[in-house]
């Protein structure tokens, strides 16, 4: 990998998918995130959900997905135009090497650049995913105190970080 990979993110479009269909995490992390072929699909059927691509010199490395109605986050409003993040990974091969803190850049930029009405990025994180918390934190997300119980794998932090500057 070249000292000074080149990440950055784009809308997931057909040329994309087969990379992207590669793509997976630790056997440890599966709990925490869908596979990508179901979280795909299901980003297609649901209105407002944009699939988005994670890329490393033009390659697919990881995957996420930003909700225009963020109430599909957590089942809450929330007080400012606020997007959602979801089903964020970094493929299990690309792990370690500040691949994610770089992603988290780009898809801020990026939503700066596409939403730019939007004030807030939220997401919630399962308690038990140290990794994620910890990237998050180092993000600039704010673990707002509440406790979010509807997902597969227990109870999840709500965190929320401001997108403006
Ligand atoms: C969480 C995840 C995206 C991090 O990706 P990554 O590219 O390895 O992260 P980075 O290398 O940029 O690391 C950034 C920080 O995250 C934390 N972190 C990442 N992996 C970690 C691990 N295995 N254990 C503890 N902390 C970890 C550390 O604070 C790290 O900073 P440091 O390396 O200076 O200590 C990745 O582990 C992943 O895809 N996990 C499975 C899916 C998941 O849990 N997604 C979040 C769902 S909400």
């Amino acid at each position: 990998m070249p000292a000074h990979p080149d990440i950055r993110v784009a809308p997931v479009h057909a040329a994309l998918r087969p990379a992207l269909l590669q793509l997976a995490v630790h056997e440890t992390q599966q709990p925490f995130v869908s596979p990508i072929a179901v979280t795909l699909a299901d980003a297609e059927l649901c209105g407002g959900s944009e699939a988005m691509a994670i890329l490393c010199d033009g390659a697919p490395i990881g995957f996420y997905r930003i909700e225009t109605q963020p109430g599909c986050i957590a089942d809450r409003d929330f007080p400012r135009p606020t997007l959602g993040l979801r089903s964020f990974f970094i493929d299990a091969r690309w792990q370690r090497r500040g691949l994610a803190t770089l992603a988290l850049t780009a898809l801020v930029d990026d939503l700066l650049q596409r939403h730019p009405a939007a004030h807030d990025l939220a997401l919630t994180v399962n308690t038990r995913n140290t990794a994620g918390i910890a990237l998050y934190r180092r993000a600039g997300f704010v673990d707002t105190g509440e406790l979010y119980h509807g997902g597969r794998s227990g109870p999840q932090h709500l965190m929320v970080r401001a997108l403006a500057p």
